[in-house]
């Protein structure tokens, strides 16, 4: 998966060969998401976050970090509050990664000799104190380098939740606040010839004008939960690209190309040998140029989860190329029907958080993600809702690679604040920075906008802007959300004025679980009027794996069986219905579900418990897919 550059990771030391990059002014294109924690002219500098950065000669700086807890952020600010960071306010910031060389010399922290943590992953799960942790926790990786003439340096973040503060050598390269989604820092000419050490201060305190609130209905992992990388390229470079089909057009590839730096107006060729299709684009004066390539007749096999092909795609310039391997689909809607390359399809799929119940913790790396995509094959899905935030690229490239179709989410979740502008902006940024990582993911189907978002003005202009902005930057896909129902005497009513801003009647519903029960639930029944795809984006209920009894007996998995077959019965019977993700996987771990006996801080709707235990309704929605799949053969 990973063509990690001749690097050995030594102990918290790595060797490499990496080499100095020259600052060029920035690239137009989608705005970083970094805050530059410099001068504006810094932030300024800051190109596009790379595309498709696992293509890229890179060194991997994941491995065994340095970590210092700081509950009272002695590290960043000085007895007066003044941050140490900011010039004038002192020495004492941990970033310096002091040592002691003088023994009348006092310093009152070091990274040498604490403890460490592996990374990726979040710190509540390495260390039984830092279960509940919430607050500031330093983290620091050394390595070696040896800087090359005309190539340029990027420092790349998959994710850490929630606001990082990163510094390399002492010196702050700038601060990012989201805790799932990518960024990245230039550090060309920064780059020390020989050991370099760089600093993370990651902060995973919840705050009500955050994304998500402090409200949530899971753990609130902390950390560098994905990868991090020093990625090398040449001095002008491939910063972005799209490579998709034309929205409704099987025979045509549409998108462009971004250079960023000196001569970012070149000649670029885009080629896909398989198919024996080449065209050839100038870029312009600012470094872009669209792409349009037309394909030969009966002779792609389009990307589907029955045979999910991927084409390797060569973009070469004059000073950069680059390979990916791409699928190719197109994905619409027709009334109720969902169009995968033109055919109708039902999407069978299951929900998933980020999260390993074996461990539990933030997923770690490929193995994890297999056996949580493994796990949904094994029920016949050929879709998952990654919620609710956006999962790591290896796992979308896993996706697609597996044939699972995905909707993807930000974490507009609940009970946000509608009315602040800064928190819009948050919102927007995040998804951005998702749609610019995963635009050229065949896998991904739907970018979904939000979850159970309780419906006032506020909230309806909020969420009208953010599908309006996911539109303008990927015309190709669908847009989705957990829309709000309400229920009058036996009916429920999909109803939400979101709805006619997205393309799907997609929603939530948990009959039989927090309203009525088995023996009442199928006296009720759906009313959706909208002439769009009916998806059930949740239901379920909680069963404690191994604890059996009657179905009416909550906590048991024959209830949560019986609920499942109850369910099936009432959603037969809308006539859009076209796709399911019930809730959820495997049991995960949250706050909000204290119950000594059947919960202890997990939330156990999963059809999978926390030891890898399939309950009896994983059985039942495996044979209600093998129906279904016969039934849209
Ligand atoms: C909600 C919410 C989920 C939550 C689930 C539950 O609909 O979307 O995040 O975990 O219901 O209550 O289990």
């Amino acid at each position: 998966m990973r063509n990690v550059w001749k690097m050995l990771l030594l102990s918290g030391c790595l060797s490499a060969a990496v080499a100095a990059w020259a600052q060029d002014d920035q690239a137009p294109g989608q705005a970083n998401t970094v805050k530059g924690g410099g001068t504006r002219a810094e932030l300024a500098k800051q190109p596009p976050t790379l595309q498709n950065i696992y293509g890229r000669q890179h060194l991997l700086l994941d491995g065994r970090w340095n970590y210092i807890t700081d509950p009272y952020e002695t590290g960043f600010y000085n007895y007066r509050r003044q941050a140490f960071d900011q010039t004038g306010n002192g020495t004492g910031g941990f970033f310096d990664d002091r040592k002691q060389k003088d023994k009348d010399e006092l310093i009152e922290y070091s990274f040498d000799g604490s403890p460490t943590l592996a990374i990726p992953g979040d710190w509540n799960s390495q260390n039984a104190k830092l279960e509940n942790y919430e607050g500031t926790l330093w983290m620091r990786q050394q390595f070696n380098s040896a800087p090359k003439e005309g190539k340029r340096y990027f420092l790349y973040f998959g994710a850490v939740n929630y606001e990082a503060h990163v510094y390399l050598n002492g010196k702050k390269l700038g601060s990012h606040k989201g805790g799932f989604t990518p960024f990245q820092f230039e550090v060309t000419g920064r780059l020390l010839n020989g050991q370099n050490s760089v600093v993370v201060k990651a902060d995973n305190t919840r705050h009500q004008d955050d994304i998500p609130t402090v409200n949530t209905d899971w753990w609130n992992y902390g950390g560098i939960t994905r990868d991090v990388l020093l990625a090398e390229t040449p001095d002008t470079y491939i910063a972005d690209y799209q490579v998709q089909l034309a929205k409704g057009d099987m025979g045509r590839i549409e998108g462009y190309v971004q250079m960023t730096g000196a001569q970012r107006a070149q000649d670029v060729t885009i080629s896909i040998a398989e198919l024996g299709v080449k065209t050839v684009v100038r870029t312009n004066a600012e470094g872009r140029a669209a792409i349009s390539i037309a394909l030969p007749k009966n002779k792609v096999r389009y990307w589907s989860p029955e045979d999910p092909k991927l084409y390797n795609v060569a973009i070469a310039g004059a000073t950069d190329k680059l390979n990916d391997r791409i699928g190719l689909r197109t994905i619409e809607t027709r009334g109720h029907d969902i169009l995968l390359n033109g055919k109708s399809i039902f999407l069978r799929g299951i929900s998933l958080h980020d999260e390993n119940p074996l461990i539990p913790g933030r997923l770690r790396g490929e193995g994890d993600m297999r056996m949580m995509l493994q796990w949904a094959k094994e029920m016949n899905c050929n879709y998952v809702r990654l919620a609710h935030y956006p999962h790591s690229e290896e796992m979308i490239k896993l996706a697609d690679e597996m044939g699972i179709l995905v909707w993807a989410e930000v974490p507009v979740y609940w009970t946000i604040s509608w009315e602040k502008p800064e928190v819009y902006a948050n919102a927007s940024q995040q998804l951005t920075d998702l749609v610019v990582r995963d635009k050229n993911r065949a896998s991904v189907i739907i970018w979904s906008i939000g979850n159970e978002t309780p419906v006032s003005g506020p909230r309806n202009v909020f969420m009208g802007k953010l599908a309006d902005t996911v539109r303008t930057l990927d015309k190709t896909r669908l847009v989705g959300a957990a829309l709000e129902v309400h229920r009058s005497g036996s009916v429920i009513t999909v109803e939400d004025p979101l709805a006619d801003k997205i393309d799907l009647a997609s929603f939530n519903q948990y009959a039989g679980w927090y309203w009525t029960n088995n023996r009442e639930m199928n006296n009720y029944s759906f009313k959706v009027d909208y002439n769009k795809p009916v998806i059930v984006t949740e239901f379920g209920a909680d069963a404690l794996g191994g604890f059996h009894a009657d179905s009416d007996t909550r906590w048991s998995e024959e209830y949560q069986d019986q609920l499942y077959k109850n369910t099936f019965k009432m959603l037969e019977a809308i006539p859009g219905l076209r796709g399911l993700t019930p809730w959820v996987l495997a049991d995960f771990r949250s706050p909000r579900r204290p119950h000594p006996v059947y919960q202890d801080y997990w939330n156990r709707k999963g059809l999978i418990s926390e030891t890898g235990k399939k309950k009896q309704a994983f059985y039942t929605l495996k044979s209600y897919y093998d129906q279904k799949q016969q039934q849209y053969k």
